[in-house]
This record gives C-alpha cells, structure tokens and sequence, in this order.
C-alpha cells in the first residue's frame, strides 16, 4: 500500500499533516509531492517545521502564475510523478489549484483519488476554489467530507453514499495536536509586546483583496476599530494588491493595527487563543476559530462553512463597512452574543479524523475497491426514482430487502436526510438508485 500526498499551499500543509503523522504512524508507505504553489519560508518550509514533516519527496515547483499556467504545470508534473511511482491512492486536501491537478491527474491515470474536505460547496462559481472542490469531486473515488450536510451535497451531485465517508475535519486534530505544543514553545505573545485584549486578522481571498472597492471598504472597517489591537498577519497576495493600490502605508501608520509577515502555524495558533474574536477570509480560520471557541466575524458574502454559521460561531459580513464595525462592537459589548459565540459546538469533530480517514482507506484497500479498472460487464439501466416507504423498515434492512436498489437520500417531511444505515423509512420518501 502506497499513498502520494498532494500539497500546494499553507493550509494544505497544515490540514494534511495529521493525516501524514497517521500514515508514519503505521508504517504506511508514502510520498509527499509539493506542488510549490506557496514557496516562500513563511508561506511553505516553516510549516514543515512546526509540524516536523519530512521534506516533500518532490517539488514541482510552480511558483505564481495565472490559474491556467499554474494547473497546467502541476497537472504535468504530478503525472509524471504519478506515472513513476505508481500509488494505490492519491490524497488530495480541500479546494486549491493542487486539488483540481492532483485529482485530474490521478483520475486519467487510473489511479484511485481520495479528497479530504470533499462536498464543500458556495454556490458561487467565481470563487477559483468553488471550481477546483467541483472538479476534483468529479475525480474523487473517496469522498472524505467533514459533515452530514456536506454529505448531501454531494447526494445531491449523485454520489454515492457508499463512497462518503463522515469523518469531521482535520483542522481539529491539528489544531489540538499543535496547541499543546505551542502553548509551550511559542513567543509571539512577548516577541509582539501583546496583553490580552487583541484581535486577529487574516485577509487574502481574490474576491476581497484583487478588488480595489472592496478592499477599500474593509480597511475603512479596520481603521474605525480602535477598542482593541488588530493583529494582521499579512498573506503575500495582500501585500501585493495594498501597495499596488496606495493602502498599504495608510494601514501600517494606524496606530492600532501591527501589521506583521505571515507567522508559523504555532505562532498563530496562540495569537488565535488569545484573540478576543477573529475577522478573515479564510475557509480554514473559519473553522479554527470555533474549534478554539473563538467568535468569528467572515468578510465573505457566502460560505462552503455553512455549518460555523449555523452553530452560532461565525457571521457573514461581506465587506461592507458599517456591517463590519457594528458586528465587532456588539460582540465586545454584549456579554450575552459574545458568550453564545464563544460556546457554539464544533462542528468539525473530536479530533479523530485523521484516525477515521486512514482506517478508511485500508477498508477500501482491502476490499481491492482502489483497484479502478475498465467495467467488464454489460451496463444495464443507472436510473434513480422516488418511493414513498410506509413499511417499519431501516435503511439497511430495506437494502436487504432490496438488493437492487441503493438508497440516496431521504426525506422526512421536506428535509433532506443521510441514508445512515440505522434510521427508520417509516412515512418518509426515499431517492433510490438502481
Ligand atoms: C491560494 C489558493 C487559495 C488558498 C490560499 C491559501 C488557489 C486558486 N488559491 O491562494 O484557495 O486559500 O492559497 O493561502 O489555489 N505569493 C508570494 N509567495 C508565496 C505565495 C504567493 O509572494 O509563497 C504571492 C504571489 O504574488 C502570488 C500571490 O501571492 O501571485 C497569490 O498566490 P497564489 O498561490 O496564486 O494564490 P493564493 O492567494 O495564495
Ligand atoms: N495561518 C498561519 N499563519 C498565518 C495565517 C494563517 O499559520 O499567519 C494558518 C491558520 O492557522 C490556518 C491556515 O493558515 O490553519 C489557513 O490558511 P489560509 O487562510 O491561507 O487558507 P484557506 O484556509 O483560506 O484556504
């Protein structure tokens, strides 16, 4: 059994490797193919570090370039890689251009593709990653999704329900594997002269930052807040478009903002905790910060984290201005939302993910599922219908029952449910395939 790891950028590297200490763990043959999307020491080789990950057995060395350039190259490179080695399973993370070359490339070659963090969806296809998670889930034999309701997103696309697997996110295992340690080996806190009372930026989503207006109305939020200091580390990406745009100088004299390089992921981890709320773009940060039962405020206007929304954790404010300070003044000044954010449940798990993913795998190992080969049988019929079950029957006794069919989905009143094997179909209408 042999495993190829696809990373590509910072929070692939992070989110990556729990999973990457579960294989060594096992004594699971791998190798660890970076793309080279992120390159610089802060953005790339410190998060080896922290994480004490062995060095890529390959880089592909894409550096920056235009979507098409960028993909083009990694679909290149990881093929030829792919076509040497020879892996059982290609693991792709989250949404990223090294997802969608990783998957397309394992896929064409016939080799099996497991995504983690698979399902997310936006509904917004101008986002770079909504098309990357899309694509790469048309590649993707082992669907890795971190909750029930990204599950019956891809129930809705037609998955298979047998191919998904609920296993949370491994932003948690990191994120408690790591905290312990920075907590103890980390010196950002004293390095920065900080007390309690700040809060924690990130900013870097194509759609706010490569976008004069919008990143306009943000700093205009940014500079209004002044109750507190705003650390913000900044992502490269940023740099470029706040100096290239004149707002780069406006920030760094603002008193209350330090505006300092991206830092390692223990360091930030700390900078996290003691935060009294975070404001990012981030899909990763999203999560982090419920995780670690921090409020979250999301200069988005949608989120393939819907769940961090509905928990109570997290508020989409988009970049509008007055949204933005209103929302940061009533979580500082009213204990009552501020206590509500702080103790919303965590969606994304307890922390085993990386466990249930690896276990997984060889289950589809064993069972010589990750073999993809040619069909070798005439096809007959791939329909779906809709039945209305009124028999005392589970799912998995009416499988049974019913070897021709697969259940999809099932719908108790008009919401949708997972097929989990245990519930019972009594007056509920069911997605079947056949
Ligand atoms: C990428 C991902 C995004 C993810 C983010 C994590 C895609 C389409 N985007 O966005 O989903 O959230 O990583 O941080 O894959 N740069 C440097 N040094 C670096 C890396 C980048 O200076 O090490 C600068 C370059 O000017 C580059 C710009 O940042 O043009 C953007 O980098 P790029 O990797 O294209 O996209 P990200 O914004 O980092
Ligand atoms: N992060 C970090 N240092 C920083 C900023 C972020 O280590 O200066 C980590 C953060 O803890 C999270 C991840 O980077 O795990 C998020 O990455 P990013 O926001 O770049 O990408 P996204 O999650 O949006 O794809």
């Amino acid at each position: 059994m042999k495993i190829a790891f696809i990373i590509g950028t910072r929070p692939e590297i992070i989110k990556m490797s729990p999973l990457i200490d579960e294989v060594d763990k096992r004594g699971i043959d791998y190798i660890l193919v970076h793309t080279g999307q992120h390159y610089d020491h802060e953005m790339s080789q410190q998060f080896f570090l922290d994480l004490e990950l062995k060095e890529p057995d390959y880089n592909i060395g894409v550096g920056s370039d235009s979507h098409g350039k960028q993909t083009a190259t990694m679909l290149k490179g990881i093929e030829e890689v792919l076509t040497s080695e020879k892996p059982d399973i290609v693991l792709v993370q989250g949404d990223t251009n090294a997802v969608l070359a990783g998957a397309l490339a394992a896929a064409k070659l016939h080799i099996a593709v497991g995504h983690v963090e698979a399902g997310l969806r936006s509904y917004d296809k101008t986002m770079p990653e909504e098309i990357n998670r899309m694509a790469a889930d048309v590649c993707t034999n082992l669907f890795f999704v971190p909750t029930e309701e990204t599950a019956i997103n891809l129930l809705f696309e037609g998955i298979s329900p047998k191919d998904i697997f609920i296993t949370g996110n491994t932003v948690v295992d990191a994120c408690y594997r790591n905290l312990k340690i920075a907590k103890k080996s980390s010196h950002i806190m004293s390095k920065l002269e900080l007390e309690g009372n700040i809060l924690s930026l990130t900013l870097h989503r194509a759609e706010n930052v490569d976008d004069r207006e919008r990143l306009e109305n943000i700093i205009e939020a940014l500079l209004n807040i002044e109750d507190l200091t705003i650390i913000f580390p900044v992502h490269p990406r940023t740099v470029k478009t706040l100096k290239q745009f004149g707002m780069y100088s406006k920030l760094k004299k603002a008193p209350h903002i330090k505006m300092i390089k991206p830092v390692g992921y223990l360091d930030f981890l700390i900078l996290e905790s003691h935060s009294k709320m975070m404001i990012t773009d981030s899909g990763g940060i999203q999560e982090e910060a419920i995780t670690l039962n921090v409020p979250c405020l999301t200069l988005r206007y949608n989120t393939e984290r819907p769940e961090t929304v509905q928990a109570g954790g997290n508020i989409l404010v988009g970049s509008d201005t007055k949204k933005i300070t209103k929302n940061v003044s009533q979580i500082l000044n009213d204990h009552e939302i501020y206590r509500k954010m702080r103790e919303a449940p965590n969606p994304y798990g307890d922390g085993k993910t990386s466990e249930k993913i690896l276990d997984a795998i060889l289950d589809s190992y064993n069972q010589g599922k990750l073999e993809i080969k040619p069909p070798e049988e005439i096809a007959t019929d791939h329909s779906k219908k809709l039945l209305r079950v009124d028999e005392d029957i589970t799912v998995a006794e009416f499988e049974n029952k019913n070897p021709r069919y697969m259940i999809n989905l099932v719908f108790d009143d008009n919401t949708p449910n997972y097929p989990h094997p245990n519930i019972s179909l009594k007056g509920k209408t069911i997605i079947v395939s056949y």
